[in-house]
């Protein structure tokens, strides 16, 4: 699933983000990324639908490290076919659950400018744009947003 993920992202995203020239990250390599990296008071979740048990999407914490006073930030994504259901706001809100029920006090997230639907979602889940972007020449402005738990 996450390999399919990054072979669809839009070409706006930055390259060390997608799929490069040689075919990586690979499956293994994700697949080891995941073992390494389990989640404990952050960390990315699995999307799963109850009804289908398909996995369809991450959701999850990450750590901030811009600058976001040791806040974490809230991620996602999912598969393209599964988009406009309602499953991102769905998962983000079981995330600030489980972010308020560890002790995290705020949470960041930081979009692309044009990146409509996730701005979207973050409104939707309480989330405020605040004053600081920061613009980058080629892949556009970034906004940070916040909210309080
Ligand atoms: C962002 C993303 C996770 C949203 O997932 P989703 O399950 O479709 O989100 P939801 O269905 O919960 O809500 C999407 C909202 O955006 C709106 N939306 C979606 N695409 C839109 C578009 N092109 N223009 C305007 N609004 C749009 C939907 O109408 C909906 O709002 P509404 O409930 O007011 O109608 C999904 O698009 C995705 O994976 N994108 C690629 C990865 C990404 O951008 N991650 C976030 C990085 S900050």
């Amino acid at each position: 699933m996450l390999r399919e993920l990054w072979a669809e992202r839009d070409p706006r995203v930055p390259p060390h983000r997608r799929i490069d020239a040689d075919g990586h990250p690979t499956v293994a390599e994700l697949e080891d990324s995941i073992r390494t990296n389990q989640p404990s008071s952050i960390g990315l979740l699995a999307v799963e639908r109850k009804a289908a048990h398909d996995v369809i999407g991450y959701c999850g914490l990450i750590d901030a490290g811009r600058g976001s006073e040791g806040a974490p930030e809230l991620a996602f994504e999912l598969l393209r076919r599964v988009w406009r259901q309602g499953y991102a706001t769905e998962a983000s809100l079981a995330v600030l659950d489980w972010a308020r029920s560890s002790g995290h006090e705020r949470l960041w997230a930081t979009v692309w400018e044009w990146n409509t639907a996730s701005r979207r979602v973050l409104a939707k889940v309480g989330f405020t744009e605040t004053e600081r972007k920061e613009v980058d020449a080629v892949y556009g402005t970034t906004l940070f947003t916040t909210r309080r738990l």
